[in-house]
């Protein structure tokens, strides 16, 4: 028998409370994480992405409802007393947010806000959490560990101030770090030193990572395995060296034809239409009233995700299929 990948999210759905109704604004993520993969999660803003992650952590926003499977090494996560889940995020799995500025207390040095992660989290002696945490931050490029930790959070740049984070999140040694567009706040240098720190680390201790990003090319150079999210649903997920040449979504195709580097040296092609958030998905294909390929079919029913050789899509028409094959339901 194999073991249970590290993380399982089948057919998640997330409902808020939108103007006082439940909304339904992530209809089906699928994820799956084994120990040690990065696994990228891309798509457009508003697609779901960000509240996907944020499940994993039990860190949906107040009167969330959550159904489908979410499973971590084979627990399921929306089931987890209080207790449990405490002691889950202080060891299992940690974040990474996009503004480091909206996670860290102002009044205090960065010092405090590492050292108190482990001491009363995780029940460490003060002493011992400060050699741990001058250590992880010299893992993460900082080698004037003792200045930095007497400094305040707006003394920071925003890439000192991310790499801080970071540390934050190793310090709790989990086994999956979740970066939600971890770089898309910082310029373009500090974003590769930024996303050079998380690739070392992440060889370095065998550590899983789920990278939210909207950008694909990065995503690919990054991660294993790529997972494309679209209005609240998950619509193709392939292995991250197959995207160019195995995408078989006509979305992923798109996203990939709006990025001149990658392969296509025509010009820069964007999606005709406004991408949907998943609250504003109709009935059908979310993707359909920008889809080349639509169908009747497409209209009034939501494809579910199918095999499509190395990988799955959630397509009635996939690019796997001959133009004949598509033109017979036309
Ligand atoms: N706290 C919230 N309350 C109500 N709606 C929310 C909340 N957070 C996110 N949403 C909605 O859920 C959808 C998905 O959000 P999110 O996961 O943040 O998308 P992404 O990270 O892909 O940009 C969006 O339409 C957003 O407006
Ligand atoms: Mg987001």
């Amino acid at each position: 028998m194999t073991a249970p990948p590290l993380l399982e999210i089948n057919g998640l759905r997330i409902d808020l409370p939108l103007d006082g109704a439940a909304r339904t604004v992530v209809h089906r993520a699928d994820v799956h994480i084994t120990e040690g993969a990065a696994v990228a999660l891309v798509g457009e803003s508003g697609s779901g992405k960000s509240l996907t992650a944020r499940s994993v952590m039990g860190l949906l926003p107040p009167g969330a409802r959550v159904h489908g499977d979410l499973l971590f090494a084979g627990e399921s996560v929306p089931t987890m007393t209080p207790q449990r889940l405490r002691a889950f995020r202080a060891s299992d799995v940690a974040m990474v947010f996009q503004d480091p500025r909206a996670h860290i207390n102002p009044a205090r040095s960065v010092g405090d806000f590492l050292i108190e992660g482990l001491t009363t989290a995780r029940g460490a002696p003060a002493a011992e959490a400060v050699t741990k945490v001058t250590a992880i931050l010299r893992e993460v490029g900082i080698a004037d560990a003792g200045r930095r930790m007497r400094q305040r959070p707006h003394e920071l740049s925003g890439g000192l101030l991310q790499r801080v984070m970071i540390a934050a999140a190793l310090a709790a040694e989990p086994r999956l770090l979740l970066a939600d567009e971890p770089t898309t706040a910082l310029d373009v240098t500090t974003q590769e030193e930024v996303m050079a720190i998380i690739g070392e680390t992440r060889a370095a201790r065998g550590l899983a990572l789920l990278f939210i990003t909207h950008d694909l090319e990065l995503a690919a150079a990054v991660c294993d395995r790529v997972v494309v999210m679209y209005a609240g649903s998950t619509v193709e997920e392939l292995p991250a060296d197959h995207l160019r040449d195995s995408a078989a979504h006509p979305y992923t195709r798109a996203l990939l034809a709006s990025r001149p580097s990658l392969g296509n040296d025509t010009e820069l092609r964007s999606i005709a239409g406004r991408p949907l958030s998943g609250f504003e998905a109709p009935v059908g294909c979310a993707f359909g009233d920008r889809c080349p390929r639509v169908q009747d079919l497409c209209r009034g029913d939501r494809p579910r995700p199918r095999p499509t050789g190395d990988g799955t899509a959630a397509c009635h028409f996939p690019h796997t299929l001959s133009s004949e094959e598509v033109g017979r339901h036309a």
